[in-house]
């Protein structure tokens, strides 16, 4: 799979490590996130990774930031995002199989690295299960038209 990466200062370590972990599996991984640690604004990082998912230049996108709901929350307000910040993996299978989340995301000063990757495994592992799912799925799209 194609994936994009982005993650503020609070994240670039994990960032760094799931970046590594995903490209061991096999994956592209394009980073759209900062690597330093010098402070920086959460928002550009959600909105670059939404952009790329939206316009199909990638399959999925995971954020990190300090708690993963502000970057989350910024990914959210570009049209077609269904960016879903979670904390362990029953969540990221669940988030991908009812919401079809376009994009996970978690806290660096939430999970620890351990956890992380048993997310990125139960979110890449799961298929979209469509069928109910997908009339509420056009419901919150439909928010977005009004
Ligand atoms: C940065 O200090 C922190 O606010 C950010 O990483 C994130 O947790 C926001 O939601």
């Amino acid at each position: 799979m194609k994936i994009a990466i982005g993650n503020d200062h609070a994240a670039v370590a994990l960032k760094n490590e799931m970046v590594a972990y995903l490209q061991g599996l096999g994956h592209e991984v394009v980073n759209f996130g900062t690597d330093t640690n010098d402070s920086c604004n959460y928002p550009e990082f959600g909105e670059a990774v939404g952009r790329a998912v939206v316009a199909k230049e990638v399959d999925c996108g995971v954020l990190i930031c300090g708690t993963g709901i502000g970057i989350s929350i910024a990914a959210n307000k570009v049209k077609g995002v269904r960016a879903a910040v979670v904390s362990e993996p029953v969540s990221a299978r669940l988030t991908k199989l009812h919401n079809d989340a376009n994009i996970i995301a978690f806290g660096a000063r939430i999970v620890g690295s351990e956890m992380a990757k048993a997310i990125l495994d139960a979110y890449l592992g799961t298929e979209y299960e469509g069928g109910r799912h997908q009339k509420r799925v056009d419901m919150i799209h439909a928010i977005e038209e009004k």
